[in-house]
């Protein structure tokens, strides 16, 4: 793809930030295909990579969906009219026609009863594209990723069947010792990726797995 270079008006970070913008390949082709954000392409990839929409009847749950980049996708690559998906997030998004959304924040206790009465049943597939909102302290942002990512291992105890899938993304240094340990007890198959829609200078990477 040919490269726009631009006019030097800039300081030379904001160039360098406009500049990787303008020429994010995933941002570009995002806009073309009408998705909301630029991460549908991380999720494409996974799917492409572990097959994970492999079944005709889904219940599909996706924490920290908005803008709805993942649920748009979910929405292409699956028969959702069959399907039960439930996106979440503590931010609104706009109505993606025939998918559910619930604003929430994952720590409030009625989600999770919200949850169960919104499927009734065991559900195949975990998404959680959640990060939080960092604050530039170190040991305040790792405690934040730990406590998400426990609370997607709690919602996965409790709602993921036997062999359904995880995906969850975990940020480098983020997800060691016991929560790793937590991890492969509740999950077999464990898998790192980064997808190449993933900015590399970006710590975050995704496990996938199944459940035991
Ligand atoms: C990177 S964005 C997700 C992008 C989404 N997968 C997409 O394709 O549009 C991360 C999201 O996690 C959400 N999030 C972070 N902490 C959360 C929490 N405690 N409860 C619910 N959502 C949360 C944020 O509001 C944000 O919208």
């Amino acid at each position: 793809m040919k490269k726009i270079k631009l006019i030097k008006k800039h300081s030379h970070k904001s160039s360098l930030w406009l500049n990787r913008h303008i020429n994010d390949e995933f941002l570009l082709k995002s806009k073309l295909e009408g998705f909301r954000s630029r991460s549908s392409f991380k999720l494409i990839q996974i799917d492409n990579k572990f097959k994970i929409f492999n079944q005709n009847k889904l219940n599909i749950l996706d924490l920290g969906c908005a803008p709805g980049g993942w649920l748009q996708v979910i929405k292409r690559l699956t028969n959702y009219k069959k399907s039960k998906i439930l996106g979440i997030d503590k931010l609104i998004i706009k109505d993606i026609n025939g998918i559910n959304f619930l604003q929430r924040d994952i720590f409030e206790n009625k989600t999770i009863e919200e949850i169960n009465n919104f499927f009734g049943e065991k559900i195949d597939i975990l998404l959680s594209d959640m990060s939080p909102n960092t604050s530039g302290n170190r040991s305040v942002d790792h405690l934040k990723i730990v406590s998400l990512i426990e609370s997607v291992l709690d919602v996965s105890e409790l709602f993921l069947k036997k062999n359904g899938f995880f995906v969850c993304k975990i940020f480098q240094g983020g997800a060691q010792g016991e929560l790793m340990d937590r991890i492969s007890k509740i999950f077999k198959s464990i898998k790192y990726f980064k997808p190449q829609a993933s900015r590399k200078e970006s710590p975050e990477t995704y496990i996938i797995a199944k459940k035991k």
